[in-house]
């Protein structure tokens, strides 16, 4: 029964992203988007039905394609810039719920490296190391950081670094580097930056090792030049897998939480996206959703409403494409027994165990 939906889902996902690339090959990138955006809540849905390892890069790909449009999309030129996703995301601080700490160093550090004229004392991180659990908004704060400094924003996937060939994997790393410093101000992420670390442990490669020390160069590089307008974020949700050599560079470590109570209310509040509720308010869904992330909760969101509009619409899997263009859409406001389903639905991603290992880490953190 799994297996059969799973596969139905990866078929329906296949047609989604041909029919999108299709689209937007065509120029047409206002409907690619849509279609980009429902294989974005089939991979959703095939993470949730995942075992945990495979869960996480199915979320991640969710999250890239929910957020692929036109305007946003990468722009490149040569080969090895395609590999350097080069983006001006629209993400805003209001758009995170909660994380108020994280926030705020966030914030103040890549303030501080923008300021020209200031005292030798202060002190100006460059390198910021964001981690904690899975989808609780390290990459939502990469965007607005890089936002509201109005930065190039730099995306390469760690897995994008360490090529298969000879040789390319330097190149690419030059060039990204050196792209960022002249296009500044710009900020480099390197998101899932762990399996950097996780590549080596498995073989001890002399490839692999060569990359890891040009990007310590790199990143020292930076550190030293007081006036570049560059910032090096990364993020991870295995801070563990990082060697010493590799933390050390950071100057900031800032740590993503699962949200709190008062968090979760503002989460629920930004995903039910201005639906209205009735016989339950956000405070409510706050409190009966603890231990569930940012992420989850975005989810629990979407199902929720998705239930909805089913209930109101049942004929909607029936339509033809004709019928579908003049119908309009019935809705109601989100109930209790919208939520009560939608949370039987969605499970917790983080555990105990696992918060427990990010404490521990963050004892044991000599700087
Ligand atoms: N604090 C938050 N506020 C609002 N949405 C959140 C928050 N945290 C996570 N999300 C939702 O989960 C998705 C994944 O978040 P992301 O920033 O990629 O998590 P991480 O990088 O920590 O794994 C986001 O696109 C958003 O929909
Ligand atoms: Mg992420």
């Amino acid at each position: 029964m799994g297996e059969l939906r799973e596969s139905l889902l990866k078929q329906q996902l296949q047609h989604e992203l041909d029919t999108a690339r299709k689209l937007e090959a065509d120029g047409k990138s206002k409907q690619a988007t849509t279609h980009y955006k429902v294989a974005a809540s089939i991979y959703r849905r095939l993470a949730y039905i995942s075992p945990r390892n495979e869960a996480e890069s199915l979320f991640h790909s969710a999250d890239q394609f929910e957020g692929v449009s036109g305007a946003g999309k990468a722009k490149s030129e040569q080969p090895i810039d395609k590999m350097i996703v080069y983006e001006k995301p629209t993400t805003k601080w209001e758009d995170i719920g909660g994380l108020k700490e994280a926030k705020r160093e966030v914030r103040e550090s890549i303030i501080l490296p923008m300021i020209v004229g200031k005292p030798a004392f202060v002190e100006v991180p460059r390198t910021i190391l964001l981690y904690g659990p899975p989808g609780t908004g390290k990459t939502l704060l990469a965007k607005a950081a890089s936002n509201t400094l109005k930065a190039n924003f730099f995306e390469a996937k760690t897995s994008t670094l360490l090529s298969k060939y000879y040789g390319e994997s330097e190149k690419i790393i030059g060039a990204l580097f050196d792209k960022a410093r002249k296009n500044q101000p710009s900020l480099i992420f390197m998101d899932e930056f762990d399996s950097i670390m996780i590549t080596r442990e498995a073989g001890v490669h002399e490839a692999t090792r060569r990359v890891i020390s040009q990007l310590l160069v790199e990143i020292d590089g930076f550190s030293t030049k007081k006036d570049e307008k560059v910032i090096i974020m990364a993020a991870t949700n295995r801070p563990w897998d990082l060697d010493d050599a590799m933390i050390s560079r950071f100057q900031r470590k800032i740590y993503v939480p699962l949200p709190d109570v008062d968090s979760r209310r503002k989460i629920f509040e930004i995903h039910v996206k201005g639906s209205s509720l009735s016989g339950i308010t956000a405070d409510g869904l706050a409190e009966i959703s603890e231990g569930y992330s940012g992420r989850d909760i975005a989810s629990i969101c979407r199902e929720a409403i998705m239930f909805m509009i089913r209930e109101q619409n049942p004929n909607l899997e029936d339509m033809t494409a004709t019928q579908v263009e003049k119908y309009a859409i019935k809705y109601r406001p989100l109930t209790k027994d919208d939520f009560t389903y939608a949370l039987s639905k969605i499970k917790k991603t983080v555990s105990q165990k696992l918060i427990k290992r990010y404490d521990d880490w963050k004892e044991n953190l000599s700087v």
